[in-house]
């Protein structure tokens, strides 16, 4: 029996996180697999997305991200959902979940020891290294994405998990079969050290 027995043709699927946590790689995979499984899956990365559709208002002070309109991000990526109401859609990015219009709201979720090498591998100013840690052992985006998709709020910890293992978990969830509801993960301990 596969995994993909119990998934919808038009499901929509948000990814999101702290910066690191493995959006893009685990998106990327799970589009790929989908294609390769007969699916007609589209993956929306929401940076590009917001540049494609002159979002960018700006860039913080560190030059670290962008400065995007929210609202409009918000109406410009249901407009794109209602076009593709026949696929599979995956956005991901850490904007994300400050939209609506997932079926199934992923937060990606890693922990602050691991997610620390690898914002350092990325170049960050020490300061937004903390930042994100902070932010990733507080569970913000979790907290955020809740306000907006409550119990539609799932998360994964994808700290000792391969790509692999993650993209199953989040088909699981977008099927129905699994439920993680946000909570369950808790990094506090990072923030004592
Ligand atoms: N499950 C995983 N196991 C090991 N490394 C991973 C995993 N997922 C992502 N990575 C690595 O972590 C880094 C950040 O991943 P990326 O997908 O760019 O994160 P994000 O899009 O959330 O910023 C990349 O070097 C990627 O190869
Ligand atoms: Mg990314």
């Amino acid at each position: 029996m596969s995994i993909l027995n119990d998934l919808s043709k038009d499901t929509v699927i948000f990814i999101s996180g702290t910066p690191c946590t493995g959006k893009t790689t685990v998106a990327s995979s799970l589009n790929d697999y989908l294609l390769d499984n007969g699916f007609d899956s589209r993956l929306i990365k929401i940076n590009d997305f917001a540049f494609e559709n002159d979002l960018v208002l700006g860039e913080d002070p560190d030059k670290f991200y962008k400065v995007i309109d929210i609202d409009r991000l918000d109406e410009c990526l249901n407009e794109e959902i209602k076009k593709n109401s026949a696929n599979v859609l995956i956005v991901e990015g850490h904007l994300s979940h400050l939209c609506e219009g997932a079926d199934k709201m992923i937060v990606l979720r890693l922990n602050p020891h691991i997610l620390k090498d690898r914002l350092e591998e990325r170049n960050y100013s020490q300061s937004k290294i903390q930042e994100n840690l902070e932010a990733e052992a507080l569970a913000v985006c979790s907290a955020e994405a809740y306000e907006i998709y409550g119990d539609k709020t799932n998360e994964i910890d994808a700290s000792d998990k391969s790509v692999e293992e993650v993209r199953d978990l989040i088909i699981a969830i977008a099927s129905g079969n699994l439920e993680c509801p946000v909570g369950s993960i808790d990094f506090m301990e990072w923030l004592l050290n």
